[in-house]
């Protein structure tokens, strides 16, 4: 079978990360960068790729079986509308955009065209995630009750992340909410369902940049169960996905240690800690009591490279085996709870989730 041409768009931090998984896979071949930053010329020459300053002089020349759009989130939808027009599949990187009434626009855009397109939720790939639904879903947890999540991390000023080409980091439309927490709602929706409400308290006080350094938040789930997360991107542990699952997409220092959680996940029968999949558990109705004790056992997954996962998986959309696993309207989904979070975090108000 031909491999698949793929171009990438945006050759930062995340577009080059899914560069190294297309050269490593099997099923497609890098075929062209698109990136106006002067940067990019040498980077894609070192790729051995030719290089395009816009989407649109891309597609004038040629049309690849695919593009990932890896750009700055304020430019998915218009970015997608142009894969959209030219009939080329996309896997556009989460947010699927920077503000809700814009990712509306391109799901009922790619729903009306039928061109396919993807979100990279993309640890919704990996075998931790997916170790955590089965045991979810198994009901060894009985019916879930309350999860507590954390997304704390340290993002180092002094290493250029907010400053120069990245200032887009500091403005309204990313922030730490929009581009972290976006990963956690969709991971907390496929543990728990959809979210229907969201109480949230944010704050700027450390970086003082125009969108929130740090965020606590609590989630009513349709189930019924609840929620509470605390997000921070001036907090100094490892205490978030990143660090402890072990997937290490970002190749951060090697914190991870087999101890630490960032998830609990708490039903009326048992407990599951994640990433560590550490599994707490009464095993007969008569044992069930805070006298009795519980009994504890774990049920680690080998962790597999999300990203890569996420690559095979776009390819088999490319070629029709399969649908996307995480379609423009789980995205927008995702961009609902995020858009509520912020909402109630301005207006100090509860705020109601559509479906
Ligand atoms: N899946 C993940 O875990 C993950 C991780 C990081 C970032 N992201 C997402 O990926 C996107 C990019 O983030 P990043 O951190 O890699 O950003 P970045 O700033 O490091 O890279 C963006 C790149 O896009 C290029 N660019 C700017 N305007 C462009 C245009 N009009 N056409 C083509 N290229 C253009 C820039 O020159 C830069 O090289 C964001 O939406 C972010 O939320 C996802």
């Amino acid at each position: 079978m031909d491999k698949l041409r793929i171009a990438v768009v945006g050759a930062g931090l995340i577009g080059q990360r899914h560069i190294e998984m297309i050269k490593a896979s099997r099923l497609c071949v890098l075929s062209a960068i698109v990136d106006p930053s002067t940067g990019a010329v040498a980077y894609a020459k070192m790729q051995g790729v030719p290089i395009y300053t816009s989407l649109d002089a891309l597609f004038e020349h040629t049309k690849p079986a695919g593009v990932i759009l890896a750009t700055p989130n304020q430019m998915h939808v218009e970015q997608g509308m142009a894969c959209i027009a030219a009939g080329v599949p996309a896997l556009v990187e989460k947010p699927v955009a920077h503000s809700l009434e814009a990712g509306l626009a391109l799901q009922a855009a790619t729903e009306a065209s039928g061109v396919k397109m993807m979100v990279g939720h993309h640890r919704q790939h990996g075998s931790v995630m997916a170790k955590a639904v089965e045991v979810i879903q198994s009901g060894a947890l009985g019916r879930v009750v309350a999860i507590v999540g954390t997304m704390l991390i340290y993002k180092a000023e002094t290493e250029g992340y907010f400053d120069g080409a990245y200032t887009w980091r500091r403005e309204p439309g990313a922030g730490p909410v929009m581009i972290n927490m976006i990963h956690e709602i969709g991971n907390l929706r496929a543990l728990a369902g959809d979210i229907t409400e969201v109480h949230a308290f944010a704050s700027n006080g450390t970086r003082g940049f125009a969108v929130e350094d740090t965020a606590v938040m609590n989630f009513r789930f349709a189930s019924g169960a609840l929620g509470t997360f605390a997000l921070s991107d001036t907090a100094a542990t490892d205490r978030n996905w990143e660090h402890t699952s072990g997937e290490d997409v970002f190749r951060y220092a090697k914190a991870h240690t087999e101890s630490d959680d960032c998830y609990l996940v708490s039903g009326t029968w048992g407990t599951l800690a994640v990433p560590t999949m550490r599994l707490q558990r009464y095993l007969k109705d008569e044992d069930r009591s805070w006298h009795k004790a519980l009994q504890k056992s774990q049920i680690k997954p080998d962790v597999i490279n999300p990203l890569a996962a996420q690559i095979e998986h776009f390819c088999d959309v490319i070629r029709g085996t399969c649908e996307p696993r995480v379609t423009v309207r789980d995205g927008v989904q995702n961009l609902r709870v995020v858009d509520a979070i912020l909402q109630s975090a301005r207006t100090g108000q509860s705020v109601k989730i559509a479906g």
